[in-house]
């Protein structure tokens, strides 16, 4: 693998990502890891992340020298970068030069690999107080801006290079070129890590794992857990059973999504629990948010054990499929070991004590590689690119107890949005949009003749990255109107549309 070593920004999972845009597979360690354990890995090369701290600040992260005297091609970016130079003997000083976002570099002279016939003068993002003023010797300088002498480096020689600036971000738009020739040009990497090969090794990696045994997978109908079920399918074949649990709270067409669209894509084995009546009796006068919560996650487990104990009845049903994904590997300690069952599942986590292993099939990968190994596996657009969805469902948007009824008025409402929403080619501009139901609020209305006496919904479109931030999404009027119309036309229950202008913080996306 090429190595990012983070230390301690939070670009390292950014970088890691672009070197495997740039079809080679790559892996964030952290900066404690010693040069003997770095190297342990084999590495094609290693990457030195930035990070926030300056050199000389007391307790700054160190590199190992050792890492420069083992032949293997090292990067530098931004803190990485002045690491680098100081390892290979050149000079990092406070100058009092500063910069911060959008600066200009110029390339200096033929540019070297790296630089080479890109725009004389290009935009990169910087971020930085220290700078480098002397090159190591025997190193070619590539770029400066006016503040860094030396803002590009390269010793093709000794396979070492490094830039102040971070190549890794959208800011930066020959950044994603010169991260390329680096791997290629300097360290000598052929680019392999393709989707199919993506498929292939999970393949082998799978059915190494489960032999002759059997798996279960928890579909949710998200991403995540249909691409790790399609995946573990095309390795055991009929050995793994999928577990689907309609818990009532779903919205339109999400059934049978799973049950036709992902059966007919995958042929896998599907079992459906029809638990909407035993999660009605449960969530029966209850409004509080966070007992709705436990309920729903409560019950959930109860179905799903229930399902397991029939399965393992009937075969060595001794695997678990699970959708980790590798961010969530990185963040919680980045351990390559035996994962212990955690409580990210969609819904309210699983039991502690469940007798099971682990088969984690998209471990390694990001979200963006996920949805491509699904496209690969044939999985339909609808899956691939859905938009998150609550575990706890529906039983969060309704505000106030969760009936038959109100689910019923707020499905009809939500389907409405979503196809509005993607009749207007809007489902790549938003993060999601929930559609809640004010069932505890009534105002008065005039429909037709007749006075009316409904319930408000509210539309919170959000964009964002992550869900850790978000905006409200300017959503085209001439779109708002069409949504609106159509609920309170269509919708019998709901007679007023409201639109939420909140941004996350101080709100959260959904409203419970
Ligand atoms: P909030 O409302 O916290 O939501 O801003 C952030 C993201 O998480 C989703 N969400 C959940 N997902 N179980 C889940 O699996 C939950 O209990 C849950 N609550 C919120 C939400 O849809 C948004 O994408």
């Amino acid at each position: 693998p090429v190595l990012v070593v983070d230390f301690g920004a939070q670009y390292a999972q950014l970088i890691a990502r672009r070197v495997r845009e740039a079809q080679v597979y790559s892996e964030v360690v952290p900066h404690t890891a010693t040069a003997a354990e770095l190297l342990a890995r084999d590495p094609a090369a290693i990457i030195l992340s930035g990070g926030p701290a300056s050199v000389y600040a007391e307790g700054a992260p160190a590199m190992d020298p050792a890492l420069v005297e083992a032949g293997v091609p090292v990067f530098g970016i931004c803190y990485g970068h002045q690491l680098l130079i100081r390892a290979l003997g050149g000079d990092v000083e406070h100058t009092g030069g500063r910069e911060y976002g959008r600066t200009e570099v110029q390339i200096s002279g033929t540019g070297g690999v790296l630089h080479r016939e890109l725009p004389g003068r290009h935009p990169v993002w910087m971020s930085h107080g220290d700078s480098v003023t002397t090159p190591p010797e025997g190193a070619v300088v590539t770029a400066t801006t006016d503040v860094s002498p030396v803002a590009g480096f390269e010793d093709t020689a000794r396979r070492f290079a490094g830039v102040q600036y971070h190549p890794e971000v959208a800011h930066s738009p020959h950044g994603q070129e010169v991260l390329r020739r680096f791997l290629r040009d300097i360290a000598g990497i052929r680019p392999q890590w393709t989707t199919a090969s993506i498929v292939d090794d999970q393949v082998a990696a799978i059915r190494a794992r489960v032999g002759e045994a059997h798996a279960i997978c928890g579909l949710s109908g998200g991403v995540d857990s249909a691409v790790a079920a399609a995946l573990v399918q095309r390795a055991i074949g009929d050995r793994l059973t999928c577990v689907f649990v309609d818990h009532g709270l779903l919205r339109a067409g999400e059934r049978t999504q799973v049950e036709r669209d992902f059966v007919a894509a995958t042929g896998v084995n599907l079992v459906t629990v029809d638990a909407r009546e035993r999660f009605l009796d449960a969530l029966a006068g209850v409004s509080d948010p966070e007992e709705k919560r436990k309920i729903i996650g409560r019950e959930f487990i109860r179905v799903f054990e229930q399902a397991e104990r029939d399965l393992k009845a009937r075969g060595d049903y001794r695997f678990l499929v699970q959708g980790t994904l590798y961010p969530d590997v990185v963040e919680s300690g980045g351990g390559t070991g035996a994962a212990n069952i955690k409580s990210h599942h969609n819904v309210g986590g699983l039991p502690e004590d469940l007798q099971f292993d682990l088969v984690e099939p998209l471990r390694l990968l990001f979200k963006d590689e996920v949805r491509r190994v699904g496209l690969e596996l044939g999985l339909p657009e609808t899956i691939v690119h859905r938009q998150p969805f609550p575990g706890p469902g529906l039983g969060i948007r309704i505000i106030g107890e969760v009936t038959a009824n109100r689910l019923e008025t707020l499905r009809a409402a939500d389907a409405i949005a979503r196809e509005e929403l993607t009749s207007a080619g809007l489902d790549s501009d938003i993060w999601q949009c929930p559609v809640v139901l004010l069932a505890e609020v009534r105002s008065v209305g005039v429909q037709g003749d007749g006075r009316t006496y409904g319930h408000p919904v509210v539309l919170r479109p959000v964009s964002s990255e992550d869900a850790m931030t978000a905006d409200w999404t300017r959503l085209p009027y001439d779109v708002l109107e069409r949504i609106s119309t159509r609920i309170t036309n269509e919708v019998s229950e709901v007679n007023r549309v409201a639109l939420d202008v909140t941004s996350k913080p101080p709100g959260t996306i959904e409203w419970e």
